[in-house]
């Protein structure tokens, strides 16, 4: 689904150059998820762009499905930490925005916002809303496009730890039940081992692979109270420190 190839990204401002992906490959079969993690300004935002099309790479392969990435890909969806509402449309416009800017009708977000349980807030507006709430409904967006690729910019980062926790659930439940293939940028090293089977660890700028750490416990609810999964939260602990000294 996802394949990447010896991606390298510099910004240039006036003379100055900052190289902030190096050398990055990975591969993303479909229906899997990945979870994507690094200290912070190595490059993980610019990345998820990338696999959006919103920004173009320096050089290197990015395919999405087969295919050059290309901006708009209809089955790319995105979420972003600040949930990215517009504070003037209620919850059931917001929820459609998605549909309406490609022209298709918005039943299908009203589908989600009953699986969601966001039905009965659809007349509210953002700011009468929870950040659990808000974030729900920036997924419920992303939901409604039926995506066959979702990514997510640290979505949970801005949330207390229990209604984290929830959302962590949703998302699982989600790809469970939709195996969309699922690529997630996070600081959080829990949230990584809980939902991202595969784990990418990026060293401190520029941005080169650590570790891809295979993690097939993750993708299921128990996971989060087994001793594996606290073992795989040690393990990765250790590969960014590592990466800290060194890198
Ligand atoms: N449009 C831009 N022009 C110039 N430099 C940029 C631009 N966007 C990002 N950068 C720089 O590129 C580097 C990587 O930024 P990016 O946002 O991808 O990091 P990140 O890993 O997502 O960080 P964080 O964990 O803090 O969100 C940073 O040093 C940042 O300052
Ligand atoms: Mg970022």
């Amino acid at each position: 689904m996802v394949e990447v190839e010896g991606l390298r990204l510099v910004f240039r401002q006036g003379r100055e150059e900052t190289l902030v992906l190096d050398g990055v490959s990975f591969s993303l079969p479909a229906g899997e998820s990945l979870a994507l993690i690094g200290p912070s300004g190595c490059g993980k935002t610019s990345l998820l762009y990338i696999l959006a099309g919103l920004l173009t790479p320096t050089g290197g392969r990015v395919a999405v499905a087969r295919a050059p990435v290309v901006r708009g890909r209809e089955g790319t969806a995105l979420i972003l930490q600040d949930y990215g509402l517009l504070p003037w449309k209620t919850v059931r416009e917001n929820a459609a925005l998605g549909l309406r800017i490609r022209g298709r009708s918005p039943e299908a977000a009203d589908r989600v916002l009953r699986d969601l349980g966001l039905w009965d807030l659809r007349h509210r507006y953002p700011a009468q809303l929870s950040g659990g709430q808000r974030q729900r409904v920036g997924i419920a967006r992303a939901l409604a496009l039926d995506p066959d690729l979702l990514l997510m910019d640290e979505p949970f980062s801005a949330l207390d730890a229990l209604t984290r926790e929830e959302l962590q659930d949703l998302v699982l439940s989600i790809w469970r039940q939709r195996r969309t293939t699922l690529v997630l940028v996070t600081h959080d090293i829990a949230e990584a081992v809980y939902l991202g089977r595969r784990i990418l660890v990026l060293s401190s700028r520029p941005g080169r692979v650590l570790a891809e750490i295979p993690n097939p416990g993750a993708g299921r609810p128990e996971y989060r109270r087994e001793p594996a999964f606290h073992q795989m939260v040690n393990q990765v602990r250790e590969v960014l420190a590592r990466g800290w000294v060194h890198g």
